[in-house]
């Protein structure tokens, strides 16, 4: 199977050699071919060029993009799609003036997702997670990371394990499964956390690592939650089986999470809402990818993650949507392009590369995902027409994409 686009207006992150991670400066720069064209074979980006140079290239598909833009599909590599039912009613409490911590201290928040997934049957949250997924294909996202983090138990934990592995198995996204078993603390473990966290990393770790199906370990590093000890107890025991971590830290305040992360060689540190000089030092000695959330912040009313300190002091960044019933229940990742471009002051450039090759990194697939390079794969977003790419964020909230490609494969809307 092959397919041809032609006449492309602008064919954005171009990289005739492959990248990795973009940072500092050279996030300002995104690589673009006018009137271009790009050529796929079979699930691979195979050929691609000026106009001038596409004669005699024949293939089975054609598709006219005059007027589009064509780029890499979105990389999202924070999401919790994997819950049953929703949080609306909190959604409407927070709305009458309660705070996530209020609705969380009253038993509401995550223990209220997991009270909700316990008593769903694997089938009916692969259907209900299945449905997020392909939703967030159509709006452009090729690359997904999905975290555990509702099921609290061994054993729904387990069954969230399962159902990303069955998901990925028969998507044709990129799936990256994340462990989050410490999450939130367990109403029956409330006067025992370590009893908790004993079985997380005792039974529920080699359990998910004889199974081979998880490949990331993450914590909720915050107070009320996870302290940077506990944090450190599971990243260490996350480690001996080969677990990398991702973690959350600094939503709400500055515990030292990031300064772990780091020293544990995390992939990546999410969330960083709050964020002070230490934390941005020590990421300087390191190769973790920060993320920003800016679609949390904006639905819970909290600080947006400093953007501009973190790229202005030489470092790179990646946008996530953090798609869950909570603190996000949107997976649109062009409406966070969006809204890292106009409450993160990030340029499009900018919030592009950061949604595409650094959103790959922090999956560990940018060898493979998030540029227009010869040899990765063919995830592919072409836009309605527009006047450049600077209009996809510009109009936020609309929809800007017409066609996806996926794995080689276009998506009928
Ligand atoms: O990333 N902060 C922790 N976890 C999620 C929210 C979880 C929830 O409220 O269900 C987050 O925002
Ligand atoms: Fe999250």
């Amino acid at each position: 199977m092959s397919i041809l686009i032609k006449n492309i207006k602008q064919l954005i992150q171009v990289h005739e050699n492959n990248i990795t991670i973009v940072k500092g400066e050279a996030m300002k720069t995104l690589p673009v071919i006018e009137n271009a064209y790009l050529y796929i074979q079979d699930d691979t980006i195979v050929e691609f060029g000026t106009m001038d140079f596409c004669e005699g290239i024949d293939a089975e598909t054609e598709i006219d993009a005059s007027g589009k833009i064509v780029l890499p599909s979105w990389c999202d590599s924070h999401t919790h799609i994997v819950y049953a039912g929703n949080r609306v009613p909190e959604f409407v409490d927070r709305i009458n003036g309660l705070s996530y911590a209020e609705i969380a201290n009253r038993g509401g928040g995550i223990l209220n997702s997991a009270l909700q997934l316990q008593d769903t049957s694997e089938d009916e949250l692969y259907e209900q997670s299945m449905r997020r997924l392909n939703e967030i294909i159509t709006m452009g996202t090729g690359a997904v990371e999905i975290k555990t983090g509702y099921g609290l138990t061994v054993e729904a934990e387990l069954k969230m394990l399962k159902v990303i592995r069955r998901i990925k198995q028969d998507t044709l996204a990129k799936i990256a499964p994340t462990l989050l078993a410490a999450h939130a603390i367990p109403t029956e473990f409330k006067d025992n956390k370590q009893d908790y966290i004993d079985k997380i990393i005792n039974e529920l770790i080699p359990k998910a690592s004889a199974l081979r199906i998880a490949k990331y370990i993450d914590v909720f590093c915050e107070d009320g939650y996870f302290s940077v000890e506990d944090t450190e107890a599971i990243l260490k025991a996350g480690k001996k089986h080969k677990l990398i971590p991702k973690i959350h830290v600094n939503q709400f305040n500055i515990l030292g999470g990031v300064k772990l992360g780091v020293d544990y060689k995390a992939l990546s540190v999410d969330h960083l809402e709050e964020l002070d000089k230490k934390d941005i030092e020590a990421l300087k000695c390191s190769n973790t990818m920060p993320v920003a959330l800016p679609a949390c912040s904006y639905f819970l009313g909290i600080p947006y993650t400093p953007a501009r300190k973190i790229i202005d002091a030489g470092l790179p960044l990646a946008i996530a949507t953090d798609y869950n019933p909570g603190s996000t229940p949107s997976g649109n990742m062009n409406f966070v392009v969006s809204t890292a471009c106009i409450k993160l002051k990030m340029t499009p450039e900018e919030a592009i590369n950061a949604a595409t090759v650094n959103g790959a990194y922090a999956m560990g697939f940018s060898n493979m995902y998030g540029s227009i390079t010869r040899g990765k794969k063919a995830n592919i977003i072409i836009t309605k027409p527009m006047d450049s790419y600077a209009q996809i964020p510009y109009e936020f909230a609309h929809d800007p994409i017409d066609t996806v490609i996926i794995n080689g494969q276009v998506l009928v809307k």
